[in-house]
C-alpha cells in the first residue's frame, strides 16, 4: 500500500470517529437519518478541525447503498470510492485556486446534469472565502434553486469574510477549535493503531503545540514518531521541535520577575546557541505572560484556562510588575525590526532589572490606598470598584495610570475626590468612544 501521512491515513471514515465535533457532526447525521438534508451548508471554523471530513461523510451517508442510521456502511461501492476519491458525484473545488467567475460558471453548468453513479450530487468548496465577488454572485443563482438532489457544503476559516447574501442561503454550521483533550484522543488513538510508545507529557506537548488543529497535531506527531523510532518522548520532541515546555517558560517569567538579570541573559543565550527559535520562544512568554494578567484579572480563572496549576506561584505577583513585564517583552518584539532577535531579546531582559523598582513603588501606592481610605472605601463602593477593576493600568515615569472607558468613568464621575483620595499619586484617563489616541482626555 502507498505511504499516506498520518493527517491522511487517520482521517475519520464515519461520524463516529469523529472527535470532539458534537454539534455539527449531531447537525449533518440527523439531517440525513431523517431525510432532510439542506441544499446548502456553511461549514465555519479554523484549520484542521475536521470541516472537510464532515463533508466527505456528508457526501458518502447520501451515496451509501446500505446506509444505517444516518452513518454509511463504508464498505459499499460508493463509499470506497468517495474515500479513495473517484466518486463522480462529489465534487471538490478549492477555491483558493479556482477564484474566478469561469470557475464558478462551470459549477453552474454541471449543476444541471443529474449524479451520475449515486443519489446526491454534492459540491464541496474549500476556502470558500476566497472567492471573487463576482464570483459569489454567480454562485448565488445557484444557491438559491439549486436542483433537486444537489447539496453544497461551502467550507471556510474566515466566516467573516462570507457576504450576507451567501449567508442567508446556507444553513451554517460552526465547527469549534479542537481543545487539548480532543486531540490528546485522537493522538492516543493513533499512536495505538501504530504501534507507538508514548510518554503522556510528550504528546501533551504536541497537543499544546497544535494550536487547535487535528492536522497539525497528526503530523507533529508524525515528525516526533519518525525522530524517536517509534517512540515518543518529551525530550525529543523538545529537541525536535526547539521548543521550551510551558513550566519552562513559565520559570523563566519568574527569572524576569525576580531581577535575576544574568541568570536569564544566560538562559537566553544558551537558547540561541543550542539553535532554539528564539522567536518563537519569546511568542509563548509574551502568550503566557498575558495569561497571568488574565489570571490575576478574571474572577472564575477556572472558566478561562485549563489547567490553572501553571499560575498559581503569580498569585501574589504585583499586578504593576507584569503590566511592566508585558510592556517589555512587547517591545522587545518591536525592537526586533532590523536587528537580530538575541540583542533585542537582551535589552528587554536587562530591563527588567527595573522591575523591583516599579514593585516597590505599586507597594507604596498600596500603603496609600489603605491610609487615606480608611478601613478601604475601595470596598465600600461597588461602582469605584467596578470601574478600577476594568480599568488599564499602566506606568508612566513611574507614576500608575488608569485609564477608563467612558462608560465606566460616567459612573463614577462625580466621585472623583474619593479616588483621588485611595490613588493620591495615580493619574487617570478616560478614553472617549471614537478613536483611542484623539480622544484620550486627561482628567487630572
Ligand atoms: N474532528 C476531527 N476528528 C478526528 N480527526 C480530525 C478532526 N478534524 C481534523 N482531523 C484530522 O485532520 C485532518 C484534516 O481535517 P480536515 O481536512 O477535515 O480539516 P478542515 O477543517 O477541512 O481544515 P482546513 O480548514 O485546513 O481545510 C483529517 O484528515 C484528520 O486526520
Ligand atoms: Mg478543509
Ligand atoms: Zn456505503
Amino acid at each position: 500500500m502507498s505511504y499516506k501521512p498520518f493527517a491522511r491515513k487517520y482521517r475519520p471514515r464515519f461520524f463516529k470517529e469523529v472527535v470532539g465535533q458534537e454539534v455539527p457532526v449531531r447537525i449533518i447525521k440527523n439531517a440525513v437519518k431523517d431525510g432532510k438534508v439542506a441544499q446548502a451548508y456553511l461549514f465555519a471554523g479554523s484549520r484542521g478541525v475536521g470541516k472537510t471530513t464532515v463533508a466527505r461523510i456528508l457526501a458518502k451517508s447520501l451515496n451509501c447503498l446500505n446506509p444505517s442510521e444516518g452513518e454509511p456502511c463504508g464498505e459499499c461501492e460508493n463509499c470506497l470510492e468517495v474515500e479513495r476519491g473517484s466518486f463522480p458525484d462529489l465534487i471538490e473545488i478549492d477555491a483558493a485556486s479556482n477564484r474566478g467567475i469561469d470557475d464558478v460558471r462551470a459549477i453552474r453548468e454541471a449543476v444541471n446534469y443529474r449524479p451520475l453513479k449515486g443519489r446526491y450530487k454534492v459540491y464541496i468548496v474549500d476556502e470558500a472565502h476566497m472567492l471573487t465577488k463576482e464570483a459569489f454572485n454567480a454562485l448565488l443563482k445557484t444557491l438559491e434553486e439549486p436542483p433537486p438532489n444537489t447539496v453544497f457544503v461551502l467550507c471556510t476559516t474566515e466566516y467573516d469574510k462570507i457576504l450576507p447574501t451567501i449567508l442567508s442561503r446556507c444553513q451554517r454550521v460552526i465547527f469549534k477549535r479542537a481543545n487539548n483533550s480532543d486531540i490528546l484522543q485522537y493522538l492516543k488513538r493513533i499512536c495505538e493503531l501504530e504501534g507507538i510508545t508514548y510518554s503522556e507529557e510528550a504528546l501533551s506537548l504536541i497537543a499544546e503545540l497544535s494550536d487547535g488543529s487535528m492536522r497539525d497535531s497528526a503530523s507533529l506527531l508524525e515528525q516526533a514518531s519518525v525522530y524517536g523510532g517509534g517512540r515518543i518522548e518529551l525530550d525529543d520532541v523538545k529537541e525536535l521541535l526547539g521548543i521550551l515546555t510551558k513550566s519552562e517558560v513559565i520559570s523563566f517569567i519568574e527569572l524576569l520577575l525576580s531581577s535575576k538579570v544574568s541568570k536569564a541573559l544566560g538562559y537566553i543565550e544558551d537558547l540561541y546557541y543550542r539553535g532554539y527559535n528564539l522567536e518563537r520562544f519569546w511568542e509563548t512568554l509574551h502568550k503566557e505572560i498575558n495569561n497571568i494578567i488574565l489570571f490575576k484579572s478574571v474572577d472564575e480563572p477556572e472558566s478561562v484556562f485549563e489547567d490553572i496549576s501553571y499560575y498559581e506561584s503569580f498569585k501574589s505577583t504585583p499586578l504593576e510588575a507584569l503590566l511592566y513585564l508585558e510592556e517589555l517583552v512587547n517591545r522587545g518584539k518591536l525592537d526586533l525590526r532590523g536587528r537580530d532577535s538575541l540583542s533585542a531579546y537582551r535589552l528587554a531582559i536587562v530591563k527588567s532589572f527595573l522591575i523591583k523598582d516599579v514593585v516597590s513603588l505599586s507597594k507604596v501606592l498600596e500603603a496609600g490606598v489603605s491610609l487615606s481610605s480608611e478601613g478601604s472605601r475601595e470596598q465600600e463602593d461597588p461602582f469605584i470598584k467596578e470601574a478600577l477593576s476594568r480599568a488599564k493600568r499602566t506606568m508612566e515615569n513611574g507614576k500608575t495610570v488608569f485609564t477608563f472607558n467612558e462608560e465606566d468613568w460616567r459612573a463614577i464621575e462625580d466621585r472623583i475626590e474619593e479616588l483621588k483620595g485611595m490613588y493620591p499619586e495615580a493619574e487617570f484617563r478616560v478614553i472617549k468612544k471614537k478613536s483611542e489616541d484623539e480622544n484620550m482626555t486627561k482628567l487630572f
